[in-house]
């Protein structure tokens, strides 16, 4: 007999994280299921979506670079994926293929978990990027009340999110410090401080002493941004749980039991990363 089988698509996988934390839930909840990494091709992408229902998947997350066709080819997605364009969960009822996007939960879950009154005053929020990952935090930081401002180096990107959700702004690296005055949070989306890109040169000095630094990047766990902001006093939350957040929604769809982010999920996960 086989056992109910989610899986995680992207180009490449090998990367991916999430085999780690989904196997973690299912040992430790006692669930008879598993949980594996798909490398699809791009060619193969619309063919495997296409056929999910007779894959014998009961369901799966959705990375990099095929999110987007993975809105597209749902029949039925959650509002939030639809506001974001973008589908990161999988899943089937009565033989369709659903649509979900988590990606902002995990952003806002690990804020909360953090840094508890990250939100509790509002004000502005700088937020550096204008990607996938970027599409999905102003959405959230909306849904919490704040005012946005969208920095990038490619201004046309971040012009591309102001219809995501109300009261965001765009404005240039070279006004980047004047924006950081008044911030009350800042979130760095870029690829810039991973492992093998440039770093992010930023001066965090204008910062308000009250101000929250959070990265979404998390290999490494501490980046040079965090460090910064660490060496200012300033409450400082990284990328890592924001891959784990995201991850319960789709783990309770699919094995039936909401899973929690414990702090040994953490360490393995963190292991994970520092080991590769
Ligand atoms: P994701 O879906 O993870 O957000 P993405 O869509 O590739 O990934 O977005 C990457 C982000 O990092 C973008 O905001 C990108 O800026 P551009 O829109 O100008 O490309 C930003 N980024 C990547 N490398 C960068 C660099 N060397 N300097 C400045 N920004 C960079």
């Amino acid at each position: 007999m086989t056992v109910p089988t989610a899986c995680v698509i992207g180009w490449p996988i090998r990367h991916s994280r999430s085999p780690v934390i989904h196997r973690y839930w299912l040992r430790s909840l006692g669930i008879q299921g598993d949980y594996v990494a798909k490398a699809v091709e791009p060619e193969w992408i619309d063919a495997f979506l296409r056929d999910f229902a007779g894959s014998g998947l009961v369901g799966g997350n959705v990375t990099v670079p095929y999110k987007e066709a993975a809105f597209a080819a749902v029949a039925e997605c959650e509002a939030v994926a639809r506001a974001l364009k973008a589908v990161n969960t999988l899943w089937l009822e009565g033989g369709k293929l659903f649509g979900g996007n988590t990606d902002a939960h995990g952003f806002l879950a690990n804020l909360d978990e953090r840094a508890p009154a990250w939100s509790s005053a509002g004000g502005r929020a700088v937020v550096l990027g204008a990607g996938g990952a970027a599409r999905a935090v102003v959405w959230a930081l909306a849904q919490r009340g704040f005012d946005i401002v969208v920095v990038n180096r490619t201004r046309d990107r971040a012009e591309a999110l102001v219809n995501v959700a109300p009261r965001i702004e765009v404005d240039d690296w070279r006004s980047l410090s004047g924006r950081l005055k008044d911030a009350a949070l800042l979130v760095n989306t870029t690829s810039l401080g991973m492992t093998g890109q440039p770093t992010l040169a930023i001066d965090l000095r204008p910062l308000p002493e009250t101000a929250v630094v959070n990265d979404l990047v998390y290999a490494p766990l501490e980046t040079g941004l965090l460090a910064q902001a660490r060496a200012r006093d300033l409450v400082v939350v990284d990328g890592l749980g924001m891959l784990l957040h995201q991850a319960v929604p789709g783990f309770e769809r699919w094995f039936g039991d909401r899973p929690t982010v414990t702090a040994e999920l953490r360490d393995l996960v963190a292991a994970d990363i520092e080991g590769r």
